[in-house]
C-alpha cells in the first residue's frame, strides 16, 4: 500500500525489509523464497552509491547473460530498420548534436541513399551554429543534406508565448510542418528519423504507457503533434547519452561531433524564459559565445558535461561609468553528469567566474548583471524551461 507521497507504508505478504533509510522504512524489500525484490529508490541513477552493483546483482539473480554490446545493438537496429522501411525513403532531422548525427550516420550505413538529412534553422540556434553544423557535416560525410531556413515561421509562431510547455509544443509542431513540406518535395518519404534518447522519453511520457508525470515535453517526443503524416524512426530511444557517444565512436564519427555539449531541440527558446524576441536572442547568443569560448580557452570544455547561458526576463539596476543602467540579467549554467538524468554543478574557480562576468558585461550590450546557477538536478532540471 502506498501513501499519498508514494511511500510504501504496508509490507506485502511474505516480504521482509532488507534496507531502510530515515525517510523510507521500507527502502528495499524481498521475498527471498520467490526471489522477488522491491526498491523504493532509483538504483539506475549515477548518484546512487553502488547502484550499478545493485542492478548487476539483480541481473545475476534473474540469470541474464551479459552479452549485450554496441555491435549487437547495431545488428539488431539494422534488421529492425530494414524490415520497417523496405524501399521507402527516410528523412532525418539533423541538429548538429551528437544524437542526431549518430542517427544520420547509423541510418546511412543501413539505408544508403534512401536517406536524406534535413537541417532546419529555426532561428533559435547559437551564434554561427547553422553554418558550422552544415559545413561540419558536409566536410565529413557524403550524405544528402538539405538546409532549410525556417527562422521566420518559428519566431512568428512563438511571438508573445511565455509558457514553457506551450513553447515546446509550438516548436515541435512547426518542426513537423517543415519536415512534411520537405518530405513532399523529395517524394516517397514515409519515415522521419530522430535522435530521441531514453531520458527524453522518461521525462516527456511514460515509456511503458503507464501514468508518469510529464516534467517537460521534449520536443522530439511530447512536443510532437498528435496527428503526423510521417512515421517515426527513433533508433536511440532506449539509450542514454553516454551510450550514444560509445555508439558514435564505434561508427567512426569524428570527435568534433561526439564531444559537443548537448544542445536541446527547442534551442535558445528554452534558455530565454518569458517572451522570445529577436533582440533577446541576439543578446543571449553574444553572451553564450563569450562564455563557451572562455571555457574552451581555459581547457575546461571537456570536463563539463554541458554549459550555457540563460537570459532572464528580469532587468536589474546597475552603474556603468557615471551612468545608471537598467538591463537584463544573464545566468550561467555548467553541470557535470553522465546521462543527463541527474547532474551536479561544475565548481568554477571564483576568479574565473569574475572574469566571465566582466567579459560578458563589458562586451554584451543589454546585460549588466551575471549570476551563476548553483542548482543540481534534482531538484532543478538542467535547462531552465
Ligand atoms: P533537462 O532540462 O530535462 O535536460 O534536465 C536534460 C538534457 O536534455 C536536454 N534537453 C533536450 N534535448 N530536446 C532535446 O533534444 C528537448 O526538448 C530537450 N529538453 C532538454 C538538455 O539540454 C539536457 O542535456
Amino acid at each position: 500500500m502506498f501513501s499519498e507521497a508514494a511511500t510504501l507504508t504496508v509490507l506485502p505478504k511474505k516480504f521482509s525489509v532488507i534496507a531502510r533509510t530515515d525517510s523510507a522504512p521500507y527502502a528495499a524489500i524481498a521475498d527471498e523464497a520467490r526471489k522477488y525484490y522491491g526498491l523504493q529508490f532509483h538504483p539506475e541513477v549515477y548518484h546512487t552509491p553502488d547502484g550499478k552493483n545493485i542492478i548487476k546483482n539483480f541481473l545475476d539473480i534473474c540469470g541474464v547473460s551479459f552479452d549485450w554490446t554496441m555491435a549487437s545493438f547495431f545488428e539488431t537496429q539494422k534488421s529492425n530498420i530494414l524490415a520497417k522501411v523496405k524501399s521507402s525513403k527516410v528523412i532525418c532531422g539533423l541538429s548538429g548534436g551528437v544524437d542526431s548525427s549518430v542517427v544520420a550516420v547509423l541510418l546511412h550505413k543501413i539505408l544508403g541513399d534512401q536517406l536524406t538529412c534535413i537541417y532546419i534553422d529555426n532561428g533559435l540556434m547559437r551564434k554561427n551554429e547553422s553554418e558550422q553544423v552544415v559545413s561540419m557535416f558536409k566536410e565529413n560525410y557524403n550524405i544528402p543534406l538539405i538546409h532549410v531556413d525556417a527562422k521566420e515561421i518559428f519566431l512568428r509562431k512563438l511571438e508573445g508565448v511565455t509558457d514553457p510547455e506551450q513553447k515546446r509544443k509550438i516548436i515541435g509542431n512547426v518542426f513537423i510542418d517543415v519536415f512534411d513540406e520537405e518530405a513532399s518535395k523529395i517524394g516517397n518519404v514515409e519515415f522521419l528519423a530522430q535522435g530521441t534518447l531514453y531520458p527524453d522519453v522518461i521525462e516527456s511520457i511514460s515509456f511503458t504507457g503507464g501514468p508518469s508525470v510529464t516534467i517537460k515535453s521534449h520536443h522530439n517526443v511530447g512536443g510532437l503533434p498528435e496527428k503526423m503524416n510521417l512515421k517515426l524512426i527513433e533508433p536511440l530511444r532506449q539509450l542514454f547519452k553516454d551510450e550514444v557517444r560509445i555508439l558514435g565512436r564505434e561508427l567512426g564519427l569524428p570527435e568534433s561531433f561526439i564531444a559537443r555539449h548537448p544542445f536541446p531541440g527547442p534551442g535558445l527558446a528554452i534558455r530565454c524564459p518569458g517572451e522570445i524576441t529577436e533582440e533577446k536572442l541576439e543578446i543571449l547568443r553574444n553572451a553564450d559565445e563569450i562564455y563557451i569560448n572562455e571555457i574552451k580557452k581555459a581547457g575546461l570544455y571537456d570536463e563539463i558535461w554541458q554549459a550555457f547561458a540563460v537570459l532572464l526576463p528580469t532587468r536589474s539596476v546597475g552603474v556603468m561609468g557615471d551612468a545608471r543602467t537598467y538591463e537584463y540579467v544573464c545566468a550561467l549554467r555548467a553541470v557535470t553528469s553522465v546521462d543527463g538524468m541527474t547532474a551536479d554543478i561544475y565548481h568554477f574557480d571564483s576568479d574565473f567566474l569574475s572574469l566571465l562576468s566582466n567579459k560578458i558585461i563589458n562586451s554584451v550590450k543589454g546585460i549588466n548583471r551575471v549570476v551563476y546557477d548553483i542548482t543540481s538536478k534534482p531538484p532543478g532540471t538542467i535547462e531552465w524551461e
